[in-house]
């Protein structure tokens, strides 16, 4: 009985949802529809229009390649984001997006902050395989746009490497285009490239959702009116259907005689192109008949004497289809007889692309399923990420051969050797079971699973298989041979060597004079070649234990007659590192202790985060007492920071055993119930970028020789990084919000969370992600993925550029020029015009040869190539060459003109410090939040 009941409300419930969807209908488009990507973003929002982003990290999980940084380049205070990928060329990442076969969309994918990186480079957008656009790193902001009917419930939006490039992404955006039939009405099989959507206006705007449902952005093009043409604006009542708001039709160009769209750059192959016209009578004293024109479409006369308000409507759509290469012609000529000249309020110009054939989906859903089977069991490896998008096209995935029959392009061998022949990378050989849905690729004819290291039964196979050649030797499979691989009909080659567990008896239905098995043992060639490689191997880390351990024991023997190791890990704070990774590096780590306080002290310390100074990507930093009275910051990880932990343990394993004046110490964290807290001395001056150009900046000017002091602070602490324990660390966010200043005014290098030791030899640098921000990167980083010290090096460049010129490194409110302070100071430099880049606000109080010193520091560090930078220890040089002269000359500015002000006091404070002096200084007393970005 109660089943029953239960029964009848569930149908009840289905009856009213099914009803709603009736209500609602498929023509009222809602955002709950939309999918909107955020690309990198930290976490899922709502934007001010109410539409949902995601973020993408559910489908490219690791942040290699996040550029999230980026976001101080809009005021410092938007969130754009863009995820960039590091890739070879001719490979592709793709997006996926549920799609409803058969229904329309409208895609579109948005490029920002392209001439960031650097290099110029161009890559190409497809839908599924069909290109849609070409994205050129010199341009600012892309957008492609392309309108299309799925054709299956996944559709993949992709970016396609050129030469050289890293193929990057902002945002992606899919919009059901319900109602909109007419866009692919006439062409269900192509992929419509939107090449203009415009609206004319009297002022500069976008309208898009909510104004429209499907959010199209029309944008507004109210410069080129030619002679005898005008905007008119009017309320818009409309006697019929529009397909676009009434916003779209607010404003109409009107002519006087003729009215020219003119559309050049087009591709210079002949393509076909969709014309729509949207026109609506703004004159409301027109009568029908007073308002008469021909259209004309590159010279083809489409239309003859169209009546805007005839057939008892105001407002008009039409659209044309017309075959062209180069240019598009639209011209509005007035009819004779007709009272008024033609009228056009917006316009939308799309390029027919003929929709790309993919591989046979069957063999997209086999092969997807096999990844989905091996990426259970290995998760890490590498060689997913590019399984995506289509198998085939435009390049096949790695160990995958594709061929076309029947029209279709099939998978005909897949080689997974070695985890897909990576090398000697043991990491990458694939483990598991062999996938069994391998055996439902219906055209394949080889397969070769060798050199891994798969378990378990080897998988029946079908009949009807064209297998010919199978490879599974090497691997620890077990079971028995099945009757059904050694009866494939068309089989001729088979290897199962090397699988010691696999049954020695071969089944009846084997044909000996068939097929070559070496089942049993591997063959003589074969065993010998795998013992040289494992025998190099073993002798191969033996060699490498002993160095290891040559090295560590003259680490100890250099560090321990100092009794400061030994003392330091027996601390009991030791065992709280729970940051564990038994190698020589975390010895070193733990060797100095820090405090670990509860996360009750640290609320009472920061009266319950009463005070936030700062907010970053990794979370908010707030101040705080503690109990000896010193003052500190705390960073608290954010609960939706997804990269904070990472850095977290990165910076608290790094701080935790470095030590140097000119470095941020750290005091103590906390680790609870999820909460991830680091403490810093409080610094009072905060940070250098502030006093440069931000809010302190106002309120005092920092004169020359602090500056400079500044930099020369911030250059030792940085040589102190790149020299330490005899490997480099490399800090990889050097900038000015990261210079930090305390009381004295001295520089202190600070957060660290995305800091890395240096590759050293046989490490893969290609797994490095690119981190920094935008304005300070290294270009030869950027584009090479190789990270050295002099990335450092660069990003210091640039900082010696903003504390010479007092302006930011990038300002894209500057005019178009100025935007870049490298390229912009680069410019005066080589004409030797100094003067022109250094801050008005010290003009006149510097000495000519200290200024020139530090811009040629700055100049040699900002060279393109790395190899020709200098290192730390040089710049040290240069800049206590560059203060001694200034201090030298200040002193005797000071003697003749005995200035009553205290200009010169902090520097005169300072000792020439020496460039040994790398002393851990006792207390440091205050401390700045560690860049609020
Ligand atoms: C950028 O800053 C200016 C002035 O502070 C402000 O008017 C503008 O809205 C800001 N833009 C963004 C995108 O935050
Ligand atoms: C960049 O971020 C700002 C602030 O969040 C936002 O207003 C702007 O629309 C974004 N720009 C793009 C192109 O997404
Ligand atoms: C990128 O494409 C544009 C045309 O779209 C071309 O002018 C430019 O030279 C290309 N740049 C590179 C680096 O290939
Ligand atoms: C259209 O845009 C205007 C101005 O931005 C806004 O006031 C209005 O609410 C919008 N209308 C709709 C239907 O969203
Ligand atoms: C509207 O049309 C009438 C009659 O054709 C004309 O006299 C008038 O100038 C037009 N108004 C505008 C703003 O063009
Ligand atoms: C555009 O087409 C019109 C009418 O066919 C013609 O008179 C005009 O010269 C063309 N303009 C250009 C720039 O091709």
């Amino acid at each position: 009985m109660m089943k029953e009941l239960d029964y009848w409300v569930l149908r009840l419930i289905e009856f009213f949802i099914i009803c709603l969807f009736i209500l609602s209908g498929p023509t009222s488009a809602d955002e709950g529809s939309f999918v909107s990507i955020a690309c990198c973003a930290e976490s899922d929002y709502k934007d001010s229009r109410n539409i949902n982003w995601i973020s993408d990290f559910n489908q490219f999980p690791n942040n290699r390649g996040c550029h999230t940084s980026v976001k101080a380049v809009v005021n410092n205070s938007g969130y754009n984001r863009t995820r960039v990928f590091y890739q070879g060329s001719g490979q592709r990442r793709c997006y996926k997006l549920s799609t409803t076969k058969g229904e329309d969309y409208l895609i579109r994918g948005t490029f920002l902050f392209g001439p960031l990186w650097g290099s110029h480079f161009n890559f190409s957008v497809s839908v599924g395989v069909t290109p849609i656009g070409v994205v050129d790193s010199s341009e600012d902001s892309v957008v492609v746009e392309g309108i299309l009917r799925a054709t299956e419930d996944l559709t993949y939006f992709c970016l396609v490497n050129g030469k050289g490039g890293a193929p990057y992404i902002s945002e992606l955006e899919l919009r059901p285009l319900h109602g909109l039939k007419k866009y692919l009405q006439d062409f269900p099989s192509s992929v419509l490239k939107l090449v203009a959507r415009v609206k004319y206006a009297t002022s500069k705007e976008e309208i898009r959702y909510p104004n429209d449902t499907s959010d199209r952005i029309w944008t507004s093009n109210s410069s080129d009116l030619g002679s005898g043409t005008s905007l008119i604006t009017t309320n818009v009542f409309i006697s019929g259907n529009a397909s676009v708001s009434v916003r779209v039709l607010q404003t109409a160009l009107v002519a006087s005689d003729q009215l020219v769209i003119l559309h050049n750059g087009l591709s210079t192959t002949s393509y076909q192109y969709l014309m729509f016209l949207y026109l609506y009578e703004v004159n409301q004293t027109v009568q029908p008949g007073q308002r008469v024109f021909d259209i004309y479409l590159n010279n083809e006369l489409k239309q003859s004497r169209f009546d805007v308000s005839g057939n008892g409507s105001n407002y008009k759509e039409l659209a044309f289809t017309v075959t062209a290469n180069g240019f598009l012609n639209l011209t509005l000529v007035k009819a004779p007889g007709s009272e008024n000249g033609p009228l056009c309020n917006a316009y939308e110009i799309l390029q027919v692309l003929p929709w790309v054939q993919e591989t046979n989906q069957s063999d997209v859903k086999v092969i997807l399923e096999v990844k989905n089977e091996l990426l259970k069991n290995n998760p890490q490896n590498e060689v997913w990420e590019g399984w995506s998008g289509d198998p085939c096209l435009p390049v096949p995935w790695d160990g995958i051969t594709c061929a076309a029959i029947d029209g279709y392009l099939v998978i005909t061998k897949l080689d997974l050797s070695s985890g897909i022949s990576r090398g000697s990378d043991q990491s990458s050989i694939l483990k598991g079971p062999v996938p069994s849905s391998i055996t439902k690729l219906t055209y394949l004819i080889a397969l070769n699973l060798s050199h891994n290291g798969f378990t378990g039964d080897i998988p029946a196979f079908l009949p009807s298989s064209l297998l010919i050649s199978v490879d599974l030797s090497s691997n620890d499979l077990s079971g028995s041979i099945p009757v059904s691989l050694i009866s494939l009909p068309h089989l001729e080659t088979l290897y199962l060597g090397c699988n010691p567990h696999v049954a020695k008896k071969i089944p009846s239905g084997f044909n000996g004079s068939k097929f070559t098995t070496d089942h049993g043992s591997c063959s003589v060639l074969e065993s010998s070649k795998r013992r040289i490689i494992i025998g190099a191997a073993a002798s191969g880390s033996v060699l490498l234990t002993i160095i290891a351990g040559i090295i560590f024991c003259i680490w100890r023997q250099k560090f321990l007659p100092q009794g400061k190791f030994d003392a330091k890990i027996h601390h009991p704070m030791a065992k709280n590192l729970i940051f564990s990774l038994p190698s020589m590096d975390d010895l070193v780590l733990k060797s100095i202790s820090i405090e670990t306080f509860t996360l009750e002290y640290i609320e009472a310390a920061t009266q319950r985060y009463k005070t936030l100074i700062g907010e970053g990507g990794f979370g908010s930093v707030y101040r705080g007492t503690l109990i000896d009275g010193q003052e500190v910051a705390v960073k608290v990880r954010s609960a939706t920071s997804t990269q904070g932990t990472r850095e977290f343990e990165n910076e608290l394993n790094l701080l935790s055993a470095i030590r140097h004046e000119n470095l941020v110490p750290l005091l103590g964290y906390c680790c609870e119930n999820d909460q991830e807290i680091l403490v810093y001395p409080f610094m009072s001056n905060g940070s250098l970028q502030d006093r440069l150009y931000g809010e302190a900046a106002k309120r005092k000017i920092l004169d020359w020789p602090t500056r400079l002091s500044i930099a020369l602070g911030a250059a030792r602490g940085l040589t102190h990084l790149h020299t330490f324990a005899g490997r480099c660390i490399i800090h990889r966010d050097v900038k000015s919000s990261n210079i930090l200043l305390d009381h004295s005014m001295s520089a202190k290098v600070a957060d660290f969370g995305f800091s890395k030791y240096a590759p050293q030899e046989g490490d893969s640098c290609a797994s490095l992600e690119v981190r920094g921000t935008a304005g300070y990167l290294d270009p030869e980083y950027y584009m090479t993925h190789h990270l050295s010290a002099k990335s450092d090096v660069f990003s210091f460049g640039v900082v010696l550029l903003e504390i010479v010129s007092g302006r930011e490194p990038l300002n894209i409110h500057r005019p178009r020029p100025e935007w870049s302070l490298v390229e912009w100071a680069k410019s005066y430099v080589r004409e030797s015009k100094i003067d022109e880049i250094v801050d008005p606000n010290i003009k006149g109080a510097y000495h000519a040869e200290a200024m020139w010193r530090v811009v040629e520091v700055a100049v040699s560090c900002i060279e393109p190539f790395a190899a020709s930078r200098p290192n730390m220890v040089e710049i040290v040089r240069e800049l206590e060459d560059a203060l001694i002269i200034e201090n030298n000359a200040s002193e005797y500015m000071r003697s003749i003109e005995s200035f009553g002000s205290n200009r010169f006091s902090v520097v005169m404070e300072r000792r020439i410090p020496s460039p040994s002096s790398s002393e851990p200084s006792p207390i440091l007393s205050q401390m700045a939040p560690p860049e609020p970005r």
